[in-house]
């Protein structure tokens, strides 16, 4: 396995491991939308057209860059998903498992939200603007994602005793 050596290659390698965790929501939700509470279930939907729109993104960056989107696993995300999936199987329909799936959705918006600012402070560095403002909207995206499931987990808590 060659290894990283520059700054450059270091951006193209967080760019690679952001755009597998967006194709991992789009392949893992298509998934578990059968068993995704209905009190949560637009947050599907939204998910799928966000990490689309971020994939694209990220897509154009790389070919910017001069490397494929395509190549490294997104281990850390991909695990959070995975967990999901268990919760959706052993946990009973109803609140609670849209508690542990919005927690689980949670974990992963948080994975994002801090793997883009990596990407972000790369990109700052090396002084390219472009992947600085396309790389924040992505983030932003991610924390008001964050933000609107911390809201419906408040509302979800509401309904248990
Ligand atoms: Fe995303």
């Amino acid at each position: 396995m060659s290894q990283t050596r520059t700054p450059v290659e270091l951006l193209i390698v967080a760019i690679q491991d952001l755009h597998d965790g967006e194709i991992a929501w789009g392949e893992r939700l298509a998934e578990l939308r059968e068993a995704v509470p209905a009190s949560i279930l637009s947050f599907v939907p939204d998910e799928l057209a966000r990490s689309a729109a971020q994939a694209f993104r990220l897509e154009a960056l790389a070919e910017i860059l001069g490397a494929p989107a395509q190549k490294m696993e997104n281990i850390w995300l991909r695990a959070i998903l995975d967990d999901a999936k268990r919760d959706s199987e052993t946990i009973v329909e109803g609140p609670l498992r849209a508690i542990a799936l919005v927690g689980a959705f949670r974990k992963g918006k948080q994975s994002e939200r801090v793997s883009y600012e990596t990407a972000i402070g790369l990109s700052r560095q090396l002084g390219h603007d472009e992947a600085v403002a396309v790389l924040t909207l992505s983030r932003d995206e991610e924390a008001a994602a964050d933000a609107d499931l911390a809201r419906l987990l408040d509302e979800l808590l509401q309904t248990i005793s």
